[in-house]
């Protein structure tokens, strides 16, 4: 079976990359984890990963003068390890338009809240705030627009009497924890058939 090679961003915990390292270990799996790429050295991710026995690179954002070489550089990471798919997971940098069309078609995020209902930050405190009685994740492909891309899948929970934004998002995670790994393997057979055809 054709497996694509996998990087997987991160900027801080990790723990949606936990569960899709765990899913590349089954040899049925669409892709090969090749590569944990953190813009932080602090992530706590990157020691999980390396316990993994996965390569990571650090890219600090901060030691670039600006966006375009701080993507290069990455770029040149992904290029290197001969990066066929890239999967976000918790990477708080927003791409450039020069970024995104590199890997156009070729890469995958994570979205804390049922999309297209609020892209951007603090997505539970808004939800909440609007009386949902719904919340969710949502896992689409990059493109140009912040949280913008096509949908692949989304999970649904239930938003509980009495919950604040952290236990919100506690059962929005478990939901990622479930949804991420196989919207991810979707999409790398989407990539696989597109290539034989
Ligand atoms: C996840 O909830 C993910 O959906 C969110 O960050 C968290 C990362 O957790 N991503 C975004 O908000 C992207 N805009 P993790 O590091 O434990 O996987």
């Amino acid at each position: 079976m054709s497996r694509l090679n996998l990087a997987i961003l991160i900027s801080g915990r990790g723990t949606n990359m936990d569960q899709i390292l765990r899913a590349t270990t089954s040899e049925d799996y669409p892709a090969r984890a090749r590569l944990v790429l953190s813009n932080r050295e602090d992530a706590a991710g990157l020691e999980a990963a390396r316990a993994f026995g996965v390569a990571t690179e650090t890219v600090p954002h901060t030691d670039y003068e600006d966006r375009q070489s701080f993507e290069r550089a990455m770029h040149e990471a992904l290029t290197r390890h001969e990066i066929e798919i890239i999967a976000l997971a918790g990477f708080m940098r927003v791409l450039t338009p020069w970024f995104v069309e590199k890997w156009a078609g070729r890469m995958v995020n994570i979205h804390p809240s049922l999309l297209p209902d609020y892209p951007g930050l603090n997505t539970h405190a808004r939800a909440l705030q609007a009386g949902d009685s719904e919340a969710g994740c949502t896992v689409h492909w990059v493109s140009e627009g912040v949280d913008e891309g096509d949908i692949i899948r989304q999970a649904r929970v239930p938003v509980k009497s009495g919950d604040t934004p952290a236990t919100l998002a506690n059962r929005v995670l478990e939901a990622e924890h479930r949804l991420y790994p196989q919207a991810l393997a979707e999409a790398c057979r989407y990539i696989i058939a597109r290539q034989a055809s």
